[in-house]
């Protein structure tokens, strides 16, 4: 029997895996094609990608916000979080830092950000309204009015309404994984005119070692080279982060400063 394939070498797209993985997971075969169904849906009433993923962000928060960011459970949502707060701790946040976070989602990390930061320096960006409204509700939850975030509703990555050389850092997390390469370009085209010259943006993504692909239009598969090396046409020096390869996460890390 063939040995199966290292998570990073799979090609989810591949009608081998799909195959492979519906006679594995019987039960799970009504609600992919459920999903299949509303890709249809959503490509042919969304004039583009961030259209598409603001509707499966409706569809996904209406049903429950916590899992609309990918995490099963409330524990687990807690989880995710903490890993992304204690890593990011470990590698140079500090309270004073000036931190936009690109795809806030509903704050599972942000939470923990805006309590460890000065107040009024974090800055939480979002394509979809629904996630932001519950993010307002982790808001209140937590208590964390005081420390005056912002939430903004966002089109397109562009950042032309944020101050040049603001932010010292500035983080993605999973948001890379569901973006097609004209988004990741859009910003990396100007997240340099808003970091601050020592500062560094964060981003996860999905890792194949094998070919690129999607699975719908909702979770993207690149190899690390071709990221960084997109960092470094846009002028920044990139590094793969190979220590985040010991948690317990799916996607890897790569972090970009300007160069030095
Ligand atoms: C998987 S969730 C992760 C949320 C948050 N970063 C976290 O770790 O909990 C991805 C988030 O990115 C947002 N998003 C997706 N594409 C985006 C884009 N092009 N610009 C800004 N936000 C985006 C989604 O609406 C969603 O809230």
């Amino acid at each position: 029997m063939a040995e199966p394939l290292p998570p990073t070498r799979r090609n989810r797209a591949s009608l081998t895996y799909k195959v492979r993985y519906a006679a594995q997971n019987p039960d799970r075969i009504k609600s992919y094609l459920a999903r299949v169904a509303r890709d249809l849906r959503f490509r042919l009433s969304s004039r583009d990608h961030v259209a598409y993923y603001r509707a499966v962000m409706k569809s996904d928060t209406a049903k429950n916000p916590e899992a609309a960011v990918g995490s099963r459970s409330h524990g687990r949502w807690l989880a995710l979080g903490q890993m992304q707060f204690d890593y990011l701790r470990k590698h140079g946040l500090k309270p004073d830092d000036r931190m936009l976070e690109i795809g806030c989602g509903n704050l599972r990390a942000g939470w923990r950000f805006i309590d460890y930061l000065d107040p009024g320096n974090y800055y939480g960006i979002d394509i979809s309204p629904d996630i932001l409204l519950a993010a307002q509700n982790t808001l209140v939850r937590q208590e964390l009015r005081e420390k005056l975030p912002h939430l903004t509703l966002v089109n397109d990555l562009k950042l032309r309404f944020l101050p040049s050389g603001h932010f010292s850092v500035v983080h993605a997390h999973s948001v890379f994984s569901h973006s097609p390469l004209d988004v990741i370009d859009e910003c990396l085209a100007h997240v340099g005119r808003v970091l601050a010259p020592d500062g560094f943006f964060d981003f996860t993504f999905d890792r194949t070692e094998g070919t690129e692909h999607h699975v719908l239009r909702e979770d993207f598969y690149y190899r690390t080279e071709t990221l960084i090396s997109l960092a470094e046409r846009h002028g920044f020096a990139a590094r793969f982060m190979d220590d985040w390869e010991e948690l317990p996460h799916g996607q890897s890390k790569i972090r970009v400063t300007h160069p030095a």
